[in-house]
Protein backbone atom coordinates (compact mmCIF):
# COMPACT_ATOMS: atom_id res chain seq x y z
CA UNK A 1 0.00 0.00 0.00
CA UNK A 2 1.19 3.26 -0.68
CA UNK A 3 2.13 6.09 1.58
CA UNK A 4 0.70 9.59 1.69
CA UNK A 5 -2.92 8.50 0.85
CA UNK A 6 -6.33 8.83 1.03
CA UNK A 7 -8.22 5.70 2.21
CA UNK A 8 -11.85 5.17 3.14
CA UNK A 9 -13.76 2.68 5.25
CA UNK A 10 -16.89 2.95 5.12
CA UNK A 11 -17.96 0.16 7.38
CA UNK A 12 -15.78 0.53 10.59
CA UNK A 13 -17.42 -2.19 12.42
CA UNK A 14 -14.37 -3.05 15.74
CA UNK A 15 -11.83 -1.68 13.37
CA UNK A 16 -9.96 -4.66 12.19
CA UNK A 17 -9.91 -3.51 8.42
CA UNK A 18 -9.25 0.15 9.57
CA UNK A 19 -6.06 -0.76 11.80
CA UNK A 20 -4.58 -2.85 8.74
CA UNK A 21 -4.99 -0.24 6.18
CA UNK A 22 -3.14 2.18 8.72
CA UNK A 23 -0.36 0.00 9.71
CA UNK A 24 -0.19 -0.69 5.76
CA UNK A 25 0.20 3.26 5.39
CA UNK A 26 2.15 4.54 8.12
CA UNK A 27 3.56 6.67 8.74
CA UNK A 28 1.43 9.40 6.35
CA UNK A 29 -1.69 7.53 5.09
CA UNK A 30 -5.14 8.93 6.18
CA UNK A 31 -8.13 6.97 6.72
CA UNK A 32 -11.84 8.63 7.21
CA UNK A 33 -13.72 6.34 8.76
CA UNK A 34 -17.89 5.77 8.36
CA UNK A 35 -19.38 3.31 11.24
CA UNK A 36 -23.37 4.04 11.72
CA UNK A 37 -23.57 1.70 15.17
CA UNK A 38 -22.85 4.05 18.21
CA UNK A 39 -21.51 1.30 20.36
CA UNK A 40 -19.23 -0.38 17.71
CA UNK A 41 -18.01 3.53 16.65
CA UNK A 42 -17.25 4.09 20.50
CA UNK A 43 -15.04 0.43 20.57
CA UNK A 44 -12.90 1.69 17.14
CA UNK A 45 -12.53 4.99 18.64
CA UNK A 46 -10.44 3.79 21.21
CA UNK A 47 -8.74 1.06 19.24
CA UNK A 48 -8.18 3.31 16.67
CA UNK A 49 -7.04 6.60 18.66
CA UNK A 50 -3.20 5.69 18.62
CA UNK A 51 -2.93 6.90 15.46
CA UNK A 52 -3.85 10.69 16.03
CA UNK A 53 -4.92 12.48 13.35
CA UNK A 54 -4.29 10.32 10.61
CA UNK A 55 -7.57 8.95 11.82
CA UNK A 56 -11.28 10.81 10.94
CA UNK A 57 -13.94 8.89 12.08
CA UNK A 58 -17.55 9.53 11.66
CA UNK A 59 -20.57 7.72 13.65
CA UNK A 60 -22.52 7.52 10.09
CA UNK A 61 -24.14 5.70 7.54
CA UNK A 62 -21.70 5.46 4.62
CA UNK A 63 -24.13 7.12 2.43
CA UNK A 64 -22.34 10.33 3.99
CA UNK A 65 -19.28 9.50 2.55
CA UNK A 66 -19.59 11.94 -0.34
CA UNK A 67 -21.02 14.60 1.11
CA UNK A 68 -18.22 14.40 4.17
CA UNK A 69 -15.17 14.09 2.04
CA UNK A 70 -16.31 17.15 -0.49
CA UNK A 71 -16.36 19.13 3.16
CA UNK A 72 -12.69 18.48 3.91
CA UNK A 73 -12.07 19.28 0.28
CA UNK A 74 -10.76 15.56 -0.45
CA UNK A 75 -10.66 12.44 -3.02
CA UNK A 76 -10.02 8.98 -2.03
CA UNK A 77 -7.42 6.69 -3.94
CA UNK A 78 -9.34 3.74 -1.97
CA UNK A 79 -12.57 2.98 -0.15
CA UNK A 80 -13.88 -0.21 1.08
CA UNK A 81 -17.03 -1.37 2.01
CA UNK A 82 -17.19 -4.59 3.88
CA UNK A 83 -21.20 -4.47 4.43
CA UNK A 84 -23.81 -5.96 6.02
CA UNK A 85 -23.24 -7.10 10.01
CA UNK A 86 -20.74 -7.66 12.55
CA UNK A 87 -20.14 -11.05 15.16
CA UNK A 88 -20.13 -7.93 17.54
CA UNK A 89 -23.76 -6.75 16.61
CA UNK A 90 -25.09 -10.14 16.38
CA UNK A 91 -23.67 -11.49 19.76
CA UNK A 92 -22.60 -8.51 21.42
CA UNK A 93 -25.46 -5.69 20.29
CA UNK A 94 -28.49 -6.71 22.47
CA UNK A 95 -30.24 -5.45 19.33
CA UNK A 96 -32.37 -9.14 18.49
CA UNK A 97 -30.35 -9.93 15.77
CA UNK A 98 -29.29 -13.63 16.55
CA UNK A 99 -31.98 -15.97 16.54
CA UNK A 100 -29.97 -17.81 19.23
CA UNK A 101 -30.70 -15.43 21.90
CA UNK A 102 -33.66 -13.96 23.31
CA UNK A 103 -33.88 -10.55 22.41
CA UNK A 104 -36.48 -7.62 21.70
CA UNK A 105 -37.23 -7.86 18.10
CA UNK A 106 -35.28 -4.54 17.44
CA UNK A 107 -32.73 -5.02 14.44
CA UNK A 108 -31.18 -1.47 14.27
CA UNK A 109 -27.92 -1.09 12.96
CA UNK A 110 -28.25 2.34 14.38
CA UNK A 111 -30.61 4.32 16.79
CA UNK A 112 -30.74 7.09 14.03
CA UNK A 113 -33.67 4.56 12.39
CA UNK A 114 -37.55 4.60 13.36
CA UNK A 115 -38.26 1.37 11.97
CA UNK A 116 -37.72 -1.85 13.86
CA UNK A 117 -38.12 -5.43 13.36
CA UNK A 118 -40.99 -5.37 15.79
CA UNK A 119 -42.71 -2.88 13.88
CA UNK A 120 -42.29 -5.06 10.72
CA UNK A 121 -43.74 -7.72 12.11
CA UNK A 122 -46.46 -6.35 14.16
CA UNK A 123 -47.82 -3.50 11.38
CA UNK A 124 -46.78 -4.18 8.03
CA UNK A 125 -49.60 -4.76 5.56
CA UNK A 126 -49.74 -8.41 4.37
CA UNK A 127 -48.83 -6.92 0.80
CA UNK A 128 -45.71 -5.15 2.76
CA UNK A 129 -44.33 -8.41 4.18
CA UNK A 130 -44.72 -10.48 1.91
CA UNK A 131 -41.98 -7.73 -0.30
CA UNK A 132 -40.17 -7.60 2.25
CA UNK A 133 -39.18 -11.91 2.68
CA UNK A 134 -39.62 -11.79 -1.51
CA UNK A 135 -37.12 -9.68 -2.17
CA UNK A 136 -34.97 -11.47 1.33
CA UNK A 137 -35.78 -14.48 -1.21
CA UNK A 138 -37.67 -16.49 2.04
CA UNK A 139 -39.21 -19.74 0.57
CA UNK A 140 -42.75 -19.37 0.10
CA UNK A 141 -42.58 -15.84 0.99
CA UNK A 142 -46.30 -15.25 0.60
CA UNK A 143 -47.77 -17.64 2.44
CA UNK A 144 -45.49 -17.35 5.14
CA UNK A 145 -46.54 -13.52 5.13
CA UNK A 146 -50.32 -14.90 5.68
CA UNK A 147 -48.89 -16.90 8.75
CA UNK A 148 -47.77 -13.90 10.44
CA UNK A 149 -50.14 -11.49 9.97
CA UNK A 150 -52.77 -14.05 11.32
CA UNK A 151 -50.74 -14.91 14.08
CA UNK A 152 -49.90 -11.38 15.04
CA UNK A 153 -53.59 -10.64 15.76
CA UNK A 154 -53.32 -13.53 18.39
CA UNK A 155 -50.35 -12.16 19.87
CA UNK A 156 -48.05 -9.54 19.06
CA UNK A 157 -44.29 -10.33 18.14
CA UNK A 158 -42.24 -9.03 20.92
CA UNK A 159 -38.68 -10.77 20.61
CA UNK A 160 -36.68 -13.20 18.44
CA UNK A 161 -37.85 -16.21 19.93
CA UNK A 162 -41.28 -15.01 19.57
CA UNK A 163 -40.28 -15.17 15.52
CA UNK A 164 -38.29 -17.94 15.84
CA UNK A 165 -41.23 -20.18 17.20
CA UNK A 166 -43.47 -18.83 14.32
CA UNK A 167 -40.79 -20.04 11.90
CA UNK A 168 -40.54 -23.71 13.82
CA UNK A 169 -44.67 -23.81 13.71
CA UNK A 170 -45.25 -22.69 9.96
CA UNK A 171 -42.00 -24.68 8.52
CA UNK A 172 -42.37 -27.61 10.60
CA UNK A 173 -38.26 -27.08 10.98
CA UNK A 174 -35.94 -24.72 12.36
CA UNK A 175 -32.55 -25.65 10.35
CA UNK A 176 -30.01 -22.40 10.81
CA UNK A 177 -30.43 -21.50 6.97
CA UNK A 178 -33.90 -20.95 7.24
CA UNK A 179 -33.82 -18.41 10.29
CA UNK A 180 -30.70 -16.89 9.24
CA UNK A 181 -32.45 -16.25 5.86
CA UNK A 182 -35.70 -14.67 7.55
CA UNK A 183 -34.05 -12.78 10.28
CA UNK A 184 -31.43 -11.29 7.53
CA UNK A 185 -34.86 -10.13 5.32
CA UNK A 186 -35.72 -8.34 7.88
CA UNK A 187 -32.36 -6.96 9.17
CA UNK A 188 -32.25 -5.52 5.39
CA UNK A 189 -35.56 -4.08 5.46
CA UNK A 190 -34.83 -2.15 8.74
CA UNK A 191 -31.58 -0.57 7.88
CA UNK A 192 -32.91 -0.46 4.18
CA UNK A 193 -29.66 -2.35 3.45
CA UNK A 194 -29.83 -2.30 -0.50
CA UNK A 195 -31.24 1.35 -0.61
CA UNK A 196 -27.78 2.69 1.15
CA UNK A 197 -25.70 0.14 -1.68
CA UNK A 198 -27.36 1.81 -4.14
CA UNK A 199 -26.43 5.17 -2.89
CA UNK A 200 -22.92 4.35 -2.22
CA UNK A 201 -22.76 2.93 -5.78
CA UNK A 202 -23.69 5.90 -7.79
CA UNK A 203 -21.89 8.37 -5.25
CA UNK A 204 -18.41 6.94 -4.59
CA UNK A 205 -16.98 6.73 -8.03
CA UNK A 206 -17.17 10.56 -8.29
CA UNK A 207 -14.85 11.10 -5.01
CA UNK A 208 -12.17 8.50 -5.96
CA UNK A 209 -9.07 9.84 -7.58
CA UNK A 210 -8.57 8.73 -11.46
CA UNK A 211 -7.21 5.20 -10.85
CA UNK A 212 -8.96 5.72 -7.50
CA UNK A 213 -10.07 2.03 -6.45
CA UNK A 214 -13.41 0.97 -4.32
CA UNK A 215 -13.37 -2.70 -3.13
CA UNK A 216 -17.12 -3.81 -2.05
CA UNK A 217 -17.65 -7.09 -0.14
CA UNK A 218 -20.78 -8.72 -0.12
CA UNK A 219 -22.51 -11.36 1.95
CA UNK A 220 -25.34 -12.36 -0.18
CA UNK A 221 -26.66 -12.98 -3.69
CA UNK A 222 -28.94 -9.48 -3.59
CA UNK A 223 -26.04 -6.98 -2.60
CA UNK A 224 -23.60 -9.33 -4.96
CA UNK A 225 -25.76 -8.54 -7.86
CA UNK A 226 -26.42 -4.90 -6.94
CA UNK A 227 -22.48 -4.55 -7.35
CA UNK A 228 -21.64 -6.50 -10.12
CA UNK A 229 -24.64 -4.68 -12.63
CA UNK A 230 -23.71 -0.90 -11.27
CA UNK A 231 -19.94 -1.59 -11.81
CA UNK A 232 -20.60 -3.15 -15.37
CA UNK A 233 -22.55 -0.66 -16.38
CA UNK A 234 -20.67 2.31 -14.66
CA UNK A 235 -18.46 4.94 -17.32
CA UNK A 236 -16.70 5.86 -14.74
CA UNK A 237 -15.55 2.35 -13.58
CA UNK A 238 -12.94 -0.19 -15.12
CA UNK A 239 -14.16 -3.67 -13.36
CA UNK A 240 -10.91 -5.58 -12.40
CA UNK A 241 -12.56 -8.43 -11.02
CA UNK A 242 -14.49 -10.63 -13.88
CA UNK A 243 -15.68 -13.19 -11.27
CA UNK A 244 -15.67 -11.90 -7.65
CA UNK A 245 -12.99 -12.78 -4.70
CA UNK A 246 -13.84 -15.83 -2.49
CA UNK A 247 -12.45 -16.30 0.49
CA UNK A 248 -9.35 -19.27 0.65
CA UNK A 249 -10.85 -22.90 2.41
CA UNK A 250 -7.88 -22.16 4.97
CA UNK A 251 -10.13 -18.85 6.08
CA UNK A 252 -13.31 -19.63 5.69
CA UNK A 253 -11.73 -22.28 8.41
CA UNK A 254 -10.47 -19.59 10.29
CA UNK A 255 -13.64 -17.80 10.14
CA UNK A 256 -17.05 -19.59 9.01
CA UNK A 257 -18.81 -16.47 8.81
CA UNK A 258 -16.27 -15.65 5.48
CA UNK A 259 -17.99 -18.41 3.96
CA UNK A 260 -20.40 -16.14 1.73
CA UNK A 261 -18.33 -13.26 1.04
CA UNK A 262 -17.07 -12.03 -2.03
CA UNK A 263 -15.38 -9.26 -2.84
CA UNK A 264 -15.52 -7.30 -5.98
CA UNK A 265 -13.55 -3.99 -7.32
CA UNK A 266 -13.48 -1.08 -9.56
CA UNK A 267 -10.81 1.31 -10.43
CA UNK A 268 -11.98 4.83 -11.65
CA UNK A 269 -11.11 5.87 -15.23
C1 LIG B 1 -19.05 -6.76 8.33
S1 LIG B 1 -18.98 -5.49 9.50
C2 LIG B 1 -17.44 -4.71 9.18
C3 LIG B 1 -16.32 -5.22 10.01
C4 LIG B 1 -15.06 -4.39 9.83
N1 LIG B 1 -14.56 -4.47 8.47
C5 LIG B 1 -13.98 -4.80 10.80
O1 LIG B 1 -12.85 -4.99 10.35
O2 LIG B 1 -14.25 -4.88 12.02
C6 LIG B 1 -20.09 -4.30 8.87
C7 LIG B 1 -20.17 -3.04 9.72
O3 LIG B 1 -20.78 -2.06 8.90
C8 LIG B 1 -21.67 -1.30 9.67
N2 LIG B 1 -22.65 -0.75 8.73
C9 LIG B 1 -23.66 -1.38 8.10
N3 LIG B 1 -24.32 -0.54 7.29
C10 LIG B 1 -23.68 0.65 7.41
C11 LIG B 1 -23.88 1.92 6.81
N4 LIG B 1 -24.88 2.14 5.94
N5 LIG B 1 -23.03 2.90 7.13
C12 LIG B 1 -22.01 2.71 8.00
N6 LIG B 1 -21.80 1.53 8.63
C13 LIG B 1 -22.62 0.52 8.32
C14 LIG B 1 -22.23 -2.27 10.69
O4 LIG B 1 -22.69 -1.60 11.83
C15 LIG B 1 -21.01 -3.16 10.96
O5 LIG B 1 -20.30 -2.68 12.07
Amino acid sequence: MEKDKIYVDGTVGLGGHSEAILEASSPTGILYGFEWNEDSFKLAKERLSKYGSRIKLFNKSFIYIKEELKKQGVLADAILLDLGISSFLLEGSGRGFSFQKDELLDMRMSYTIDLTAKKILNSYTFEELKQVFLKGEVPRAEKFAKFICEKRKREPFETTQDLVKAVKEFYKTSKKDLLAIIFQSLRIEVNQELKNLEVALKELPDILKPSGRIAIISFHSLEDRLVKFAFKGDPRIKVLTKKPIIPSQEEIKRNPRARSAKMRVGERI
